[in-house]
């Protein structure tokens, strides 16, 4: 980083709604089979949001926890970040209702609009807020009710996403800390050639909502699966592979790697391409499938919780969405 500061992640906290959609579940709604499914993309069930549970309930609440489990007071945060393509509205902010809902009162909070990849971009501007800028605590979530935006005829899209959030608390590194624990490196790309290949072609600006766009179900996701899949692979392992170089490691040096749980044929891809075994990575979405800007932070709570990334260890995040949006960070625990 070269500021002599280190950026930490002290806290981290997670929340999945209760009601949980399995493949059989699917197979009632649209062509497709459990089977197809877990073969092609390793997703068994993912949880899906209460009516009344918008986003920025989920982000409050997996907020909340990583304040606790940080140890710092709500009234200390300086700035909420919400990485969100499925905001409670597109005016205000879902940071703004997250702020609301934790009563963050000395917050400045904005959104961060990424698609898979919000959360490493929210990362990134923490911790140029934090290095630079002389704040010092960011709560940076990711959350998504992608059921809100799927199509639930698209037997293409419905049975991947799901619902969630993930959150971390930032703080600069205290001089006592040991060693060179915090953010290590961050690659972070984008690639506007290819917007079309995954979005909401209607209810922005360019194709305001109306009759003919509801009609067309144009709100919804659209994806050009096969092809995200193929960028999906190569620039990922290529910000892989970046950021590790760029942080003074070689694969060798990670403990875990956390990538966007989008499809198991992907990160298994991955894996080859990185020569880092499969086991060395951590996956969740056989349960929750992909949560979009949640699947990362929503994995490493999880994996500290439940023993998988321990204090010391260098994690390796690697991530892919619309945009196109990509990128890589490493973080020693
Ligand atoms: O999170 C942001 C980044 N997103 C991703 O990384 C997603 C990347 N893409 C993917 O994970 C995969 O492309 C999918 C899982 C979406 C699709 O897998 P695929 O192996 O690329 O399948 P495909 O799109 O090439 O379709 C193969 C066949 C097609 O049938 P035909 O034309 O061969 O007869 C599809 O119609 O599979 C059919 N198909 C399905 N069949 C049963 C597509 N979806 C389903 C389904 N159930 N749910």
């Amino acid at each position: 980083m070269g500021s002599g500061k280190r950026i930490c992640i002290t806290g981290t906290g997670s929340y999945l709604p209760e009601r949980i959609m399995t493949n059989q579940d699917l197979e009632k709604l649209v062509d497709t089979t459990d089977e197809w499914i877990e073969t092609r993309t390793g997703i068994k069930e993912r949880h899906i949001a209460a009516a009344d549970e918008p986003t920025s309930a989920m982000a409050a609440e997996a907020g909340k926890r990583a304040l606790v489990d940080a140890g710092v007071a709500v009234e200390d945060v300086d700035v909420i970040i919400c990485a969100t393509i499925t905001p409670d509205r597109i005016l205000p902010s879902t940071a703004c209702y997250t702020q609301h809902r934790i009563g963050a009162k000395n917050a400045f909070c904005f959104d961060v609009a990424a698609a898979c990849s919000g959360f490493l971009y929210a990362l990134k501007t923490a911790e140029g807020l934090l290095v630079a800028n002389g704040y010092k605590t960011a709560l940076v979530i990711g959350a998504e009710k992608m059921s809100a935006f799927i199509d639930w005829e698209d037997r293409g899209t419905c049975v991947l996403f799901g619902d969630g959030a993930g959150a971390v608390v930032l703080t600069v590194g205290d001089d006592s800390d040991a060693g060179s624990r915090g953010l290590l490196s961050s690659v972070i790309k984008s690639d506007g050639e290819y917007t079309d290949l995954l979005t909401y072609p209607a209810g922005g600006s360019e194709t305001p909502a109306s009759e003919e766009t509801l009609k067309d179900k144009l709100h919804f996701l659209k994806m050009g699966g096969n092809t995200v899949f193929k960028h999906a692979v190569r620039c990922m392992g290529a910000a892989a592979e970046e950021a590790v170089s760029k942080a003074g490691l070689t694969k060798d040096d990670i403990d875990c790697v956390i990538p966007h749980q989008a499809n198991l044929r992907i990160i298994q891809a991955i894996s080859d391409r990185i020569d880092i075994p499969l086991g060395r990575f951590y996956n969740n979405l056989e349960r929750v499938g992909n949560t979009t800007a949640a699947s990362v932070p929503l994995a490493l709570d999880e994996a500290l919780k439940n023993g998988r990334v321990k204090k010391g260890d260098k994690v390796l995040f690697v991530v892919f969405g619309g945009g196109f949006t990509w990128g890589a960070t490493v973080v020693e625990i």
